[in-house]
């Protein structure tokens, strides 16, 4: 039977009518936030992965009921207007993005990374995209663009 939960999501509050069963990224979907993709639904691709209070989780294997008090963010949640985050940029700048279609889950998973560790080296970027799976780009790039937020938001902070 379905109910009305609350879900904090970019720092706006939604209500949404949701079934016990019915996942986070279900719900995100619905909601408009489709940024967070769905792809393989079971928890091997990353490409649904948000953050839940700071922390890459994967949206298709999270209940939307226990997702209730927690600050959800999204990729949408990333920018400030028009202006990208620097993972974002960098992103765009190294040519990180292909099909694009890996790229939200990626994104959040490197924020998360360099928030906890803003000069992460190789194996802490490969331990943070473990479980993203991308078809196009073939990872150089990626950990690239990482290494290069990493410098931008060193140098800003
Ligand atoms: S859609 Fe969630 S891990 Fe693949
Ligand atoms: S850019 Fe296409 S799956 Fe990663």
């Amino acid at each position: 039977m379905k109910q009305v939960i609350e879900l904090k999501i970019n720092g706006g509050g939604y209500e949404v009518a949701a079934e016990p069963r019915d996942t986070l990224l279900e719900m995100l979907r619905q909601l408009g936030f489709k940024g967070t993709k769905e792809a393989c639904g079971m928890g091997e691709c990353g490409a649904c992965t948000i953050l839940m209070d700071g922390v890459p989780v994967l949206a298709c294997l999270t209940l939307a009921v226990g997702a209730q008090g927690k600050e959800i963010t999204t990729i949408e949640g990333l920018s400030a207007g028009h202006q990208l985050h620097p993972v974002q940029k960098a992103f765009v700048e190294q040519g990180a993005i292909q099909c694009g279609f890996c790229t939200p889950g990626m994104i959040l998973a490197a924020k998360a990374l360099l928030d906890d560790t803003p000069d992460p080296g190789e194996e802490d970027i490969n331990r943070a995209l473990g479980g993203h799976l991308c078809r196009c780009t073939g990872y150089v790039k990626i950990r690239k663009a990482i290494q290069t937020a990493g410098r931008m938001m060193r140098s800003d902070s």
